[in-house]
């Protein structure tokens, strides 16, 4: 069954970890929701995993509905979130909640993500009034690389935590309904989100938030340019598993004509199977996946009045 808002709150509640995966096409969503997972992001990063772009700037509003679509009909029963692309909510609260809509109503997706604060609460209000939820997108937000100066880690001097903990309340404030921390050391994301209602996810942040995004192409080592510090490939953890399910077959070509499932399918599921597991868990992502933080940085940051010891 298709999980809500709702559910993902009382998640928070019971401590369970929230799995959340990228998808933009028809069987790679449908592998995702075969493997259990709790919500798909037909994210920006479609423009260049899927697309080629060597940024996720220039992807269209159109090439989104495109993705986000195909997504949809891949995981009829999964809670999907589709990314407002840069330049789709910046001119005006209009034309923001516009974009927002034609991901809910072309596309079937039931949230959207935006990224930024101050100059976005606007936006979310508006996103949020008009009845979409509305998820936030905080930390590294890779639309605004230019003004950060490149991909860099966040929340990790005094200045850059209290300013992700007071955007962190503005946008909930706001009426978002999730909130996306991206880049950050595990101990500044697990401050936001303890100080926060809403369920707190990480892509980068450490496993004391609330629930964890990872990129499908990084998952399976499918993306030949580049590879985040704090993504892991799943594939060599599930092709012993894979080799013995085919090994076990004796008539592999009958066998894949009725099932599908003697080649990426499976391998593809089986791989999403583990994170998922690694997830909930609470093994992925472990410090081999984390910004490290020194001592004395991490005790600048306790000093911090927005630093919360309960
Ligand atoms: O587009 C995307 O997949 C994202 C993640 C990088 C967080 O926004």
């Amino acid at each position: 069954m298709k999980k809500s808002v709702l559910a993902f709150r009382q998640m928070k509640k019971k401590k369970e970890p929230i799995t959340w995966i990228t998808a933009y096409s028809y069987p790679m969503s449908k592998a995702a929701e075969a493997a259990g997972i709790d919500m798909i992001l037909v994210g920006d990063s479609g423009g260049m995993v899927e697309l080629g772009y060597q940024t996720t700037n220039p992807v269209t509003m159109d090439e989104m509905i495109q993705l986000a679509k195909a997504a949809r009909k891949g995981a009829p029963n999964t809670f999907i979130v589709g990314d407002m692309p840069q330049g789709s909510y910046e001119v005006s609260d209009e034309e923001a909640v516009k974009n927002a809509m034609r991901f809910i109503k072309e596309a079937g997706c039931d949230a959207i993500k935006l990224e930024g604060a101050k100059r976005m609460l606007n936006r979310i209000k508006a996103i949020s009034q008009s009845g979409i939820i509305v998820v936030a997108h905080l930390g590294l937000t890779p639309q605004s690389t230019s003004s950060f100066g490149g991909y860099r880690v966040q929340g990790k001097t005094l200045d850059s935590f209290e300013e992700t903990v007071c955007d962190s309340k503005d946008v909930e404030n706001a009426g978002a309904s999730l909130l996306l921390l991206e880049a950050m050391p595990a101990e500044s994301a697990e401050q936001v989100s303890k100080q926060l209602s809403i369920p707190v996810l990480g892509i980068g942040t450490g496993e004391k938030v609330g629930g964890q995004l990872i990129i499908m192409h990084d998952l399976l080592g499918f993306y030949p340019d580049f590879r985040p510090w704090f993504a892991k490939c799943f594939i060599p953890q599930v092709i012993h598993a894979y080799q013995e399910e085919i090994a076990s077959r004796t008539d592999i070509k009958k066998y894949g004509i009725e099932t599908r499932a003697d080649g990426l399918n499976l391998i593809v599921t089986l791989a999403i199977q583990e994170y998922v597991k690694e997830v909930k868990l609470g093994k992925f992502p472990n410090v081999d996946y984390n910004y490290p933080i020194k001592e004395e940085e991490l005790s600048q940051l306790k000093k911090s009045k927005f630093w919360y010891n309960g």
